[in-house]
């Protein structure tokens, strides 16, 4: 008997029996009430803590429980979607990990081709690992920073590289299928169809981007393009913000009101510097320019490092001089640091909601947890494993951030969802 997952506040469909009325009541503002209000008043609510609770027909009472993975499990639509979107919260989470590995280990230009179909399969034969081996050989870098690599030691890197090219994939179709899945079945309001069809392109253009990165470090550099490097960890994120703030959107909200226009304001401002701190880490990833002056709060003994203006203009000092990248980012990070302890220290006692402060509590942290990651790293001159994590912790300050962005604003109307889908439960694509 299929079970049906709901979320806090949603009614289900006749002939679906929900549990006893609630004690508690549920909270105030869900999508699916606001839609059909004859339906839904004639429908038990269910308490909060049942959110996440199976519910069964009411004739399945009677009848034995079966083992839970027989049954295709439905769900109502937007919990179908908002499940679908942390799936793709995670894959991105995922990439962008198995990515700065990728760069870290310098395995990023070990496969020189791009074949989106044929290239899911890796060589299997002596041979066609000798061919891949001599392939990548006549690239710069297997000259330079892999100088004397030998078949084996360059199967490690090629893995990497393979791993993190089906795990592209796969978060591609993580995007593309739900979306046309649930598009086909009418599931998805108007008003998120065009939000919702952004996620696949972008990551489709994420892939051709990720290619286009990969290429700029085959023929004259020794390593890909900081500029590219930087877009393509760029658009990772924007993919992960858009999906993020759907999901935030459809999640029923206790609290409907904003914070004052000052805290909106105090937090979009923190949030833009901590999105221009990451673009400045991407450089100074891009340019290796963390390992040079190993050293914290100074720099080579000075506040300002010798050698800031080598290049000649500021902007290209700060986008190709990695002494300057790494100047930038650390006394950014300083600045973030700085503001986010005002912030914490001030939203003590504010008139925000539970929610708004939570999330400020929780951006606080995530700003000192990732400056101190970032010094750790910074003086053991990034180990691979300090600087995957720093570049993961990175990725979940920015959702920390752009959750209480979402948090300080007033609750997003309903989602229209059309009224014939709006309580009919739909199976998940894998179902
Ligand atoms: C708000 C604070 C910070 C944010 C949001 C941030 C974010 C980032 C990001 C996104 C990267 C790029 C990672 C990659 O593409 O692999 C990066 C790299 C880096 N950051 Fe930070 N960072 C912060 C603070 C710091 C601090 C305080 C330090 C040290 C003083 C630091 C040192 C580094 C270094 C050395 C790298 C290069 C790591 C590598 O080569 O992989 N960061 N940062």
């Amino acid at each position: 008997m299929p079970s049906i997952s709901s979320t806090a506040g949603a009614t289900s469909a006749p002939p679906l029996a929900a549990p006893a009325p609630p004690a508690s009541p549920a909270p105030s503002r869900a999508a699916d009430d606001s839609l059909a209000p004859a339906q839904a008043a004639q429908e038990p609510r269910r308490p909060a803590h049942a959110a996440q609770e199976p519910l069964r027909p009411a004739h399945a009472a009677q009848e034995p429980l079966r083992p839970a993975q027989a049954a295709p499990e439905l769900l109502l639509p937007h919990a179908a979607l908002r499940r679908w979107l942390v799936a793709c919260i995670v894959a991105v989470f995922l990439a962008v990990s198995v990515g700065g590995i990728t760069r870290l280990t310098e395995s990023g230009l070990s496969i020189t081709e791009w074949k989106p179909v044929s290239g899911v399969l890796p060589p299997t034969t002596p041979e066609a690992w000798a061919v891949e081996f001599e392939k990548f050989q006549r690239i710069p870098q297997a000259q330079t920073t892999h100088a004397g690599m030998t078949i084996t030691e360059f199967k490690w890197i090629f893995w990497w590289e393979w791993f993190h090219r089906i795990i592209a994939r796969t978060v591609g179709l993580v995007f593309a299928i739900p979306f046309l899945w649930y598009l086909a079945k009418g599931v998805i309001p108007r008003g998120l169809r065009v939000r919702l069809a952004w996620l696949p392109f972008l990551t489709l253009c994420q892939g051709v981007l990720g290619w286009y990165m990969v290429s700029s470090g085959l023929s004259e550099r020794t390593e890909v393009s900081p500029y590219r490097l930087a877009a393509h960890l760029s658009l990772a994120l924007a993919i992960l913000v858009i999906a993020l703030w759907t999901w935030a959107d459809l999640t029923p909200r206790k609290d409907e009101a904003a914070a004052s226009r000052g805290w909106r304001t105090t937090v979009n401002a923190l949030t833009a510097l901590i999105a221009i701190t990451i673009v400045t880490g991407a450089f100074v990833a891009g340019l290796r320019a963390g390992r040079i002056f190993n050293e914290f709060p100074l720099m080579g003994g000075q506040v300002v490092p010798p050698g800031y203006l080598a290049l000649g203009g500021w902007w290209r000092n700060a986008l190709e001089n990695p002494v300057a990248a790494q100047f930038h980012h650390r006394t950014l990070a300083i600045v973030v640091a700085g503001f986010a302890l005002v912030v914490g220290w001030r939203a003590r006692g504010a008139a925000l909601s539970a929610l708004q402060a939570r999330a400020m509590r929780r951006l606080v942290w995530a700003v000192m947890l990732q400056v101190a990651v970032g010094i750790v790293t910074l003086l053991w001159a990034v180990p691979v494993a300090l600087g995957a994590l720093h570049q993961f912790t990175g990725v979940v300050l920015l959702t920390a951030a752009v959750l209480a962005v979402h948090a300080v604003r007033s609750a997003p109307p309903p989602f229209r969802f059309r009224a014939s889908a709006a309580h009919s439960p739909v199976s998940l694509p894998s179902s």
